[in-house]
C-alpha cells in the first residue's frame, strides 16, 4: 500500500486575498473575460471556475427551500451564492476571511437581492463563527482546498447543517495523489474519503471533464491578453501553472446530506 503525505506548503492568508480582490476591483478587463468564458452574466463576479451550467447543477442539488437558509462558505465576492439565493428565494449568509471580498459581496447583493436577504461575515473555513444546525444548504465553490486540512472544514460544514441539510462542493483532485507536480493543497483533497469520514450520507462525487475543458479554454484565452493589469497578470500566472499540469488534476463536483 502506498502512503501519501503532501509536503507542507504555506497557504495564502487573508492579506494575500485582500490584495487579490483589490486588484480585481481595479481591473478593466479581468471580470469581462472570465464571465464570457464561463458563460456568466456580467453582473456575476466569479473568482473561481464554475460555469453558468454548473450553477444550475448546484442549485438543483442543493434543494434549498424558499425562505430556507443557504450558506456560501469562502464566498469571495459572493457571485455564486447571490445567484442561487436569487433563483431560490433562500436567505443567504456568505463567509470568507477576506474583508475586502466581503465588501464587494455586499454591494453585489444590494444590486441583485431585496434588502435583508443576504449578509456577509468574516470567518474561516474551519471556524465560521455561525451557529450549528441552522442551515438548510451549504455551498463551497473552489475553496475547500485552502482548509488545513480539508477534512476539518467538512466537519465544520456538517456542524452547520440541519439534519437532512444539503452540501455541494466543487474543487479539484490529483489524478495521482503522489504526483509531485500537483500542488500539495490539491493532493490533500479526497472528497469521497473525507465526506464519508466527516459523517455525511448520500455522498456523491463526480468527475467533471466538461467543466475542466471550460477551464482550459479560459486559461488559453487569458494567456493571449496583451498589456495585462495586476488582476489579469495574476490570472495569466494561475493559468500558466494550470496548463503545465493540466492532465494531472481532475475537476470534481460533490454533494452530500447531513445525517
Ligand atoms: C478561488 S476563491 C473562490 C471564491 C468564491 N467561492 C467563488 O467561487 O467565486 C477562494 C476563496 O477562498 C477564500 N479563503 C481561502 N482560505 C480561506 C480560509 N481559510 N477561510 C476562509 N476563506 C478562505 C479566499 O478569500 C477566496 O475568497
Amino acid at each position: 500500500m502506498t502512503t501519501h503525505k503532501p509536503a507542507a506548503a504555506a497557504m495564502p492568508g487573508a492579506d494575500y486575498f485582500d490584495q487579490w480582490y483589490a486588484d480585481m476591483a481595479d481591473s478593466t478587463s479581468r471580470d469581462a473575460i472570465v464571465a464570457r468564458m464561463l458563460g456568466l452574466p456580467a453582473h456575476l463576479r466569479s473568482t473561481s471556475l464554475l460555469t453558468w451550467q454548473g450553477i444550475a447543477e448546484l442549485t438543483d442539488r442543493l434543494q434549498v427551500p424558499r425562505d430556507g437558509l443557504l450558506l456560501d462558505i469562502a464566498c469571495g465576492r459572493g457571485g455564486y451564492g447571490i445567484e442561487i439565493a436569487h433563483r431560490t428565494g433562500a436567505r443567504l449568509i456568505g463567509v470568507d476571511f477576506s474583508a475586502t471580498a466581503l465588501r464587494q459581496a455586499e454591494s453585489a447583493a444590494a444590486e441583485r437581492l431585496p434588502a435583508g436577504q443576504a449578509e456577509f461575515r468574516v470567518g474561516t473555513l474551519l471556524e465560521t463563527g455561525l451557529p450549528g444546525g441552522a442551515a438548510d444548504a451549504l455551498m463551497c465553490v473552489d475553496a475547500v482546498q485552502f482548509a488545513e486540512p480539508p477534512l476539518a472544514a467538512l466537519h465544520e460544514f456538517r456542524r452547520l447543517l440541519k439534519p437532512g441539510g444539503r452540501l455541494a462542493l466543487t474543487c479539484w483532485e490529483a489524478v495521482d495523489p503522489d504526483d509531485p507536480l500537483v500542488p500539495p493543497r490539491i493532493r490533500a483533497v479526497d472528497l469521497l474519503r473525507d465526506l464519508t469520514a466527516a459523517g455525511f450520507a448520500d455522498v456523491e462525487v463526480r468527475d467533471r471533464p466538461d467543466w475542466r475543458q471550460a477551464e482550459r479554454t479560459l486559461w488559453e484565452t487569458v494567456a493571449a491578453q496583451p498589456e495585462p493589469d495586476a488582476a489579469m497578470r495574476s490570472l495569466q500566472e494561475e493559468g500558466s501553472r494550470a496548463l503545465e499540469t493540466f492532465g494531472s488534476l481532475r475537476r470534481m463536483s460533490a454533494t452530500a446530506t447531513a445525517p
